[in-house]
């Protein structure tokens, strides 16, 4: 019997550094709403996405790209944390990028982790995306434990929007955040299947910190054990953008 092997892989872009690394992620973003101003999209938070805010919101400003028709959705926040928490990915994401890059707050679409039915209302979030005609394009950090926006180890390729609960991990990275205030121990994200689903999918890692768990999300086999491994699925629609430091152990 014939095996059929997957030979297809993503497209892996390794540039010198995270300048470089930001500079092509916001090209990504702003060649994307060239394309489609209302595109609808998903931008990561944590630390590795800050350069590429900048350059998006210095396009914006330079007459570059139009960001009045954006439809941005968050992807992934603290249970019972809000935009109005100083500590929120919500407010990082508006302090950082939706105020300063002059985005319609009515185009900023943000989890109801408030909401007395949370399960509920992570359903409504994913059809309001499906509704929206899925994403367009959806950039993503990765966790040193290999999550994907907050969809943590043991998450299926099939999830959706959903409350998890965070690993100590997680929790540890988070403390910087909060810092010295308590953690919520769940989050609300989007589901690596809804990310699946977007039509383009950039991957965005810096620095030595990121190289092991780049070299298991690329080259080991796929498993919930390192959900960024499961993007491997729909290679063709992926696209790794690397500083050499995370490029390493490749
Ligand atoms: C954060 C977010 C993720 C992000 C990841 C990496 O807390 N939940 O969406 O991609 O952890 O963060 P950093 O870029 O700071 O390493």
């Amino acid at each position: 019997m014939v095996g059929v092997m997957r030979m297809t892989e993503p497209e892996i872009i390794v540039v010198p550094d995270a300048a470089a690394m930001s500079q092509h992620a916001a090209d990504e973003v702003t060649a994307t709403l060239r394309r489609k101003p209302g595109a609808a999209i998903s931008l990561p938070t944590g630390s590795t996405p800050e350069g590429m805010y900048d350059q998006i919101a210095q396009s914006a400003r330079n007459g570059e790209v139009d960001l009045s028709q954006v439809q941005l959705y968050c992807m992934d926040e603290y249970l019972g944390k809000s935009g109005n928490d100083d500590n929120s990915l919500t407010s990082l994401l508006l302090k950082h990028f939706v105020v300063p890059a002059g985005i319609p707050l009515e185009h900023f679409h943000t989890l109801p982790t408030l909401d007395p039915d949370v399960h509920a209302a992570a359903e409504r979030y994913e059809n309001e995306i499906a509704a929206a005609g899925g994403l367009d394009l959806v950039v993503l950090g990765i966790g040193g434990n290999g999550h994907i926006a907050y969809n943590e180890p043991g998450s299926a390729a099939g999830s959706r929007t959903r409350v998890i609960d965070l690993t100590p991990e997680s929790l540890a990275q988070a403390d910087d955040y909060f810092a010295g205030k308590p953690v919520p121990d769940k989050a609300m994200t989007i589901g690596v299947g809804t990310l699946l689903d977007a039509k383009r999918i950039i991957l965005i890692a810096s620095g030595a910190g990121k190289a092991e768990i780049m070299r298991q999300a690329l080259r080991e086999p796929m498993s919930a054990d390192v959900p960024a491994s499961w993007l491997r699925l729909a290679p063709e629609k992926v696209t790794v953008i690397l500083d050499e430091a995370a490029a390493a152990l490749l």
